[in-house]
């Protein structure tokens, strides 16, 4: 079992959710931020830190979002670790809840 970053954090990235991983297993991207299924200890200490509630458990991920479980394990191999909190993106109380984000994803 492993937690997954799913649509909300997109374009947001208010990456509250690094502070409390004891494991470190979170990584960045321009836009988005993904856990390594891999490596997660499914302790769940992240989920009610993400202001987005962009957080889910896996067998939680809400319907329609469930490629976001393939894409954590994807990008988590080629992004780097990210372990402290830094800034939001710049607008990200404007697209906080905006639907579809998936279209805006940088890698
Ligand atoms: Fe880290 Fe725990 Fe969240 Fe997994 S569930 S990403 S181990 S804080
Ligand atoms: Fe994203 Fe929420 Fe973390 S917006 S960076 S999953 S705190």
């Amino acid at each position: 079992m492993t937690f997954v970053v799913t649509d909300n954090c997109i374009k947001c990235k208010y990456t509250d959710c690094v502070e409390v991983c004891p494991v470190d297993c979170f990584y960045e991207g321009p836009n988005f931020l993904v856990i390594h299924p891999d490596e997660c200890i499914d302790c769940a200490l992240c989920e009610p830190e993400c202001p987005a509630n962009a957080i889910f458990s896996e067998d939680e991920v809400p319907a329609g979002q469930e490629n976001f479980i393939e894409l954590n394990a994807e990008l988590a191999d080629i992004w780097p670790n990210i372990t402290e909190k830094k800034d939001a993106l710049p607008d990200a109380e404007e697209w906080d809840g905006k639907p579809g984000k998936i279209a805006d994803l940088e890698r």
